[in-house]
């Protein structure tokens, strides 16, 4: 199953760039991710936030138009890098901010009213910063779905699994079994019903690409829209989990092939291959044509 795509960007693959690391950074726009995550919160060292809010802002500025979806992670509300985060978010007007820690609805709605006035004060358009909520505590998964319906900012749910297992009293591990997979499942389904994307968990071992491959293919058949990645080798693993085969594809035009043909001699339902072909069927085997064509 592939979810339905809900804006215009494929967010397959959503690449951690540590914003106080120069390098890594002005590599950021060539390595194929289809979104870029500048980070200020955890990869960056509490002394070098401003010296990564500056990265960020010149990077951004030099952004073009054909590269990545561009996000910035700030630091959470209730530290005191907030207010200079969210000014250089308003200043360097990336496409999305990642709100790390919101454990409720209530958080969300608090960090839409800074931005809206920071929006204000920089003489913005209010509203022009879309948010991605990362879910990443025992809270946040139970108040998901009032999260998910939290601000029309939203666009995205990501899953936290390193902070969801400190929180649960876990040693950190894979995401694709136990009570982080469950974790998943009602992520997704918090998501789809608001109407945002879901964005699976990271794989911490860069070298397991085996890992990453397996759980990107589950997180693919979960609904998920795309994986969080933090090394540019993880990228075309993910691509490749996210993005439909070309046999799967020749399947869809076959079935919508068959179907069409059931249509101008008017039956509503048909068999291929002894399986059922219905409306939510030819919907759903049109979207994986859909997304085939728009990973090119
Ligand atoms: N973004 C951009 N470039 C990256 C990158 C990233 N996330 N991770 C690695 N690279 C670059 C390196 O700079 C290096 O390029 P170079 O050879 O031109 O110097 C190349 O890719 C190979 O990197 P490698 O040596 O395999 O990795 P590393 O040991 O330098 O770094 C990590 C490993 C895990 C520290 C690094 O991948 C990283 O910083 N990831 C992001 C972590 C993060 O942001 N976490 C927060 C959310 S969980
Ligand atoms: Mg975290």
């Amino acid at each position: 199953m592939i979810s339905a795509p809900t804006h215009a960007h494929l967010r397959r693959s959503l690449l951690y760039v540590p914003g106080s690391e120069e390098r890594k950074v002005a590599k950021a726009a060539s390595l194929g991710a289809d979104a870029v995550i500048l980070d200020l919160e955890d990869s960056v060292a509490e002394t070098r936030k401003g010296e990564a809010r500056i990265l960020i802002t010149a990077a951004l500025r030099s952004r073009t138009a054909s590269g990545p979806e561009w996000l910035v992670r700030v630091n959470a509300i209730h530290t005191p890098h907030f207010d200079a985060d969210l000014a250089c978010a308003v200043e360097s007007a990336p496409d999305a901010l990642v709100i790390p820690k919101v454990d409720g609805p209530d958080v969300l709605r608090q960090v839409d009213a800074r931005l809206a006035a920071a929006e204000r004060a920089a003489g913005r358009p209010v509203g022009s910063l879309k948010l991605f909520a990362m879910i990443e505590s025992a809270r946040a998964i139970l108040n998901a779905p009032a999260i998910a319906g939290a601000s029309p900012r939203l666009t995205g749910l990501i899953l936290g699994h390193v902070d969801l297992s400190l929180d649960l009293g876990l040693t950190p591990g894979p995401a694709g079994a136990g009570i982080i997979h469950h974790a998943r499942c009602q992520l997704v389904l918090a998501a789809r019903a608001a109407g945002v994307d879901a964005v699976d968990a990271v794989v911490l071992n860069i070298q397991d690409h085996d890992g990453c491959r397996a759980e990107a293919t589950q997180a693919a058949a979960m609904g998920f829209v795309g994986k969080q990645a933090i090394h540019p080798g993880q990228i075309p693993i993910i691509h490749q989990a996210f993005t439909p085969s070309a046999d799967r594809v020749r399947r869809a035009e076959r079935i919508l092939e068959t179907w069409r043909q059931a249509q101008t001699e008017g039956r509503g339902v048909v068999a291929l291959d002894g399986e059922l072909i219905e409306l939510p069927v030819v919907a759903m085997e049109q979207r994986i044509l859909d997304r085939a064509r728009r990973a090119g």
